[in-house]
């Protein structure tokens, strides 16, 4: 391990869970974090092209709002992770897995959609995770660490395309994964008693990753971890599930504790963006939002959603395609983009709630992410 004082590791977590680790600078003048680079693992919550590069496109009308066209974002523009990477100055993230046009000079994605921190041992067409499992995204990580290096050194474009040595340890990590181990419980027709039994054997992979991870290549450990956990129980959304969620998020927290007294070089800053989001469902109608639960790209049911036929789903009705999984009026007045991602607006909203550090623990803003308190 690189032993480079001047830099800290930050760590984001986000979503069910959102953590950042960002390396640590000496707190003598506090002025914000610089941060040259982002680099993200996770899953649809932050997925810039990584699914769609290997599994397909996401379909229009993902993308309407801001790219005018399907970008890799499993929502109507753009997530969490860009509104981040605007904040900082720094360009929207390439997808690792993508091989077209792809510029990794400000850093590097390694999101799937559909990703868990457990490999799930079934493949995508059985099971519906991706193979991309929080492990592998590390091998991906380490390869792009070492490779990356080597074709910068060609010069050239390619000197344009690659991020500097020293980016990555002054880089912004950001994790925004657990969502879908939970689910993955429930979709095998696992009891909620059941899900719970296995939390701690999640959160122990993820705390050996990230030890085994950024910190065996990188000289410190980020210092945010935001937690985002979504439905609501009187707001008519699934009380168990949100039990499981804050029980994972508790058992998160414990985790970051543990990693704080670990990695003594690191800043880690979690981030409750479980409250962010039940904030947003809860009270979306304040906030100009509305009709909070309804899926805005759908098809049908009170929810207008189908898992048979998604956001851009297609019918043949006497001989002719039919699009039925279109968008709403107005994505920007909707919480939910297609029953299961937020839109843009929402994205926004959550973006808003974190970056002044108000959901952060310790409650630093994310440009003052790289102190560690
Ligand atoms: C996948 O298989 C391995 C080895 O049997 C096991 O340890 C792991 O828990 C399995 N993953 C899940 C999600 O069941
Ligand atoms: C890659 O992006 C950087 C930063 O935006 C830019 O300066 C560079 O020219 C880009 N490289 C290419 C080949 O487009
Ligand atoms: C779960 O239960 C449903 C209904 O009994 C069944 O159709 C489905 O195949 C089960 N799924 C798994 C993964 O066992």
């Amino acid at each position: 391990m690189a032993s480079d004082l001047s830099s800290t590791f930050v760590i984001t977590i986000i979503a069910i869970s959102f953590l950042s680790l960002a390396p640590i600078h000496p707190v003598l003048a506090k002025n914000p974090c610089q941060f040259p680079a982002i680099f993200n693992f996770g899953d649809s919550n932050s997925d810039t092209g990584g699914l769609s590069a290997a599994f397909g496109q996401a379909p229009p009308p993902n993308g309407l709002s801001y790219f005018g066209s399907p970008a890799g974002r499993y929502c109507d523009g753009r997530l969490l992770i860009d509104f981040i990477a605007e904040s900082l100055g720094l360009p929207y993230l390439s997808a690792f897995l993508d091989s077209v046009g792809t510029n990794f000079s400000h850093g590097a994605n390694f999101a799937t959609a559909a990703s868990t921190i457990r490999p799930q041992n079934i493949t995508l067409s059985r099971g519906g995770f991706s193979p991309i499992s929080l492990n592998v995204q590390f091998y991906e990580f380490n390869d792009f660490h070492k490779r990356s290096q080597v074709v910068r050194k060609r010069g050239g474009v390619f000197e344009t395309l690659m991020p500097k040595k020293e980016h990555f340890s002054s880089a912004l990590y950001t994790f925004d994964i657990g969502q879908n181990d939970l689910t993955a419980g429930y979709f095998s027709n696992m009891s909620t008693d059941q899900v719970k039994a296995y939390v701690p054997d999640v959160l122990n992979q993820f705390q050996t990753i990230i030890q085994a991870g950024p910190v065996g290549c990188l000289p410190y450990m980020m210092d945010r971890i935001p937690v985002l956990a979504s439905q609501i129980d009187v707001h008519g959304c699934a009380t168990p599930f949100n039990d499981v969620a804050q029980f994972f998020n508790q058992g998160l927290k414990k985790t970051v504790e543990r990693l704080r007294k670990d990695l003594v070089d690191a800043a880690i800053t979690y981030v409750d963006v479980y409250s962010l989001k039940y904030s947003l469902i809860s009270q979306g109608r304040k906030h100009g939002f509305k009709k909070p639960l309804r899926s805005c790209c759908g098809h049908g049911g009170k929810y207008n959603y189908n898992k048979n036929l998604g956001c851009g789903a297609k019918v043949n009705k006497h001989g002719k395609e039919v699009w039925v999984g279109a968008a709403c009026e107005d994505p920007s007045s909707a919480v939910i983009w297609d029953g299961i991602h937020f839109t843009q607006a929402a994205n926004k909203y959550i973006f808003e709630g974190i970056v002044d550090g108000s959901f952060s623990d310790p409650p630093t803003p994310l440009n003052m992410a790289c102190y560690r308190n």
